[in-house]
């Protein structure tokens, strides 16, 4: 992880207190003289509309962790009068911000697509080269053939990049198996990326991302295996998994689109995912609207995402749902498009956003998420307080994990990172290097 150069000091069991009478609490870590302080509180759950810019900012304070979890936050003075840590970071001149939650990421595939990379260059669309067999078949391929302990590593590595830019926590799809096995496969990677990697990960089955090429001439035989086949079996494999075990939720997604599936197909594979106890979430109006939108809300997806030609009357009636609209703006970046999803518009009607990289080999091979919110701030005009509290707390609430990620408040996983700044909007103006000068996963110092 050679991005992220730490440069903190740590002591060890440093008093910070002058008042030797008062009776301290023991903590692990204790974070102190942070200049600014961004703990994207949220004390009513997801925030919505004018509450994204609320990044709940704290001049002077400190936070105390113990066991991983924050049990203290706060004035600078207060906390370190409170407690005594076995070790301390000055953490002056620096701004400090949750860790990033990455919550839509296509992480585990086989092989490369840097060929359509040039076709793109050259002029092909991304929906052309998938029409033509390319797309997300191609990276099928390469899925189904590779052996589990190359994807593990090849994903592993990925996420090395990913949490060197401050994602600590990260969904990731299945979806480039669309066999039964190789599902399977992917699941039992991403299960071992998340008892190995100090990434917090939450698992999403795409079985329906595309119909492979042996069902092209009978796509809904396609979706009847998905929903008959795939998904008993995914939801067995779950409740013996190691998410189940953590209490982390698993997902259902479908890419409702054309080459892909209907509103109609969408809506049978997620209710299907709902009877196993699989959350919905959908990849929707990316290129074409086709009221998936509508469906999205009236299942109950817990989000819908790329949203890149979704209007009025539709954005209304996500602001006033729950599901949570997840713009990618790396995929526009790399398709080289001009045009990006009205996150603006979405968030003054009220909506809840989040953003996510869409990590994937082909519509986005972006590792960070410091370049989204870059890329959020200039071409969807929000702020960077805005691009803050979407790529943390709501991004948390988009993998159910809003109760235990995506904020630093008492009782949370210590999840923060130590910025370079002492300002947290540097965190998306300058854009291209990595803000990042140290990262907190679960209360541990990650090591570059
Ligand atoms: O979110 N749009 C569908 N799925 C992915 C792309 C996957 C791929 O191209 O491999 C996405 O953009
Ligand atoms: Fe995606």
């Amino acid at each position: 992880m050679s991005q992220c150069q730490s440069r903190v000091t740590i002591k060890q069991n440093q008093s910070l207190c002058n008042t030797a009478l008062i009776m301290q609490e023991q903590a692990d870590l204790l974070l102190y003289n942070i200049t600014q302080l961004a703990t994207c509180a949220a004390a009513d759950g997801v925030k919505r509309g004018t509450q994204h810019a609320d990044v709940g900012l704290i001049y002077d304070a400190a936070v105390a962790i113990r066991n991983g979890i924050i049990v203290g936050v706060g004035k600078s003075a207060e906390i370190t009068q409170s407690y005594r840590a076995t070790q301390t970071i000055d953490c002056t001149q620096h701004a400090v911000i949750p860790g990033f939650v990455d919550c839509h990421t296509h992480t585990v595939f086989g092989g490369d697509r840097v060929h359509e990379f040039e076709m793109r260059i050259a002029g092909a669309t991304y929906m052309e080269i998938m029409a033509a067999g390319g797309g997300i078949v191609s990276t099928m391929h390469h899925t189904r053939t590779a052996d589990e302990q190359a994807l593990f590593a090849s994903a592993k590595a990925r996420l090395d990049e990913m949490l060197a830019f401050g994602s600590t926590t990260v969904e990731i799809k299945t979806g480039y198996g669309l066999d039964t096995a190789t599902e399977l496969k992917i699941l039992r990677v991403i299960e071992r990326l998340a008892q190995e990697h100090p990434c917090t990960i939450v698992p999403t089955f795409l079985g329906a991302h595309t119909v492979p090429p042996e069902f092209k001439a009978n796509p809904a035989d396609y979706v009847t295996l998905v929903i008959e086949e795939m998904l008993p079996q995914v939801a067995d494999w779950y409740a013996g998994s190691y998410f189940a075990e953590q209490g982390i939720p698993i997902f259902c997604d479908v890419f409702c689109e054309d080459h892909a599936f209907t509103p109609e197909q969408s809506w049978h594979v997620l209710a299907a995912g709902q009877a196993h106890g699989l959350q919905p979430k959908i990849h929707v109006d990316q290129f074409n609207a086709m009221y998936g939108v509508e469906m999205a809300i009236e299942i109950g997806c817990v989000s819908a995402d790329h949203l890149d030609v979704t209007r009025e009357p539709a954005i209304r009636k996500l602001a006033q749902s729950d599901t949570i609209c997840v713009p990618l703006p790396a995929v526009n970046f790399n398709l080289g498009h001009a045009e990006f999803a009205d996150a603006r518009t979405m968030i003054d009607a009220g909506c809840a956003v989040a953003l996510a990289t869409d990590l994937n080999p082909g519509s986005a091979p972006c590792y960070g998420m410091p370049l989204v919110m870059a890329t959020a701030c200039r071409y969807q005009r929000l702020l960077p307080s805005e691009v803050l509290t979407t790529s943390t707390i709501n991004a948390a609430y988009a993998v159910g994990l809003g109760d235990r990620v995506g904020s630093i408040e008492i009782g949370k996983q210590a999840d923060l990172l130590i910025l370079k700044q002492a300002d947290y909007r540097h965190a998306s103006y300058f854009f291209g290097g990595n803000p990042i000068m140290q990262i907190i996963q679960h209360g541990k110092l990650i090591t570059a």
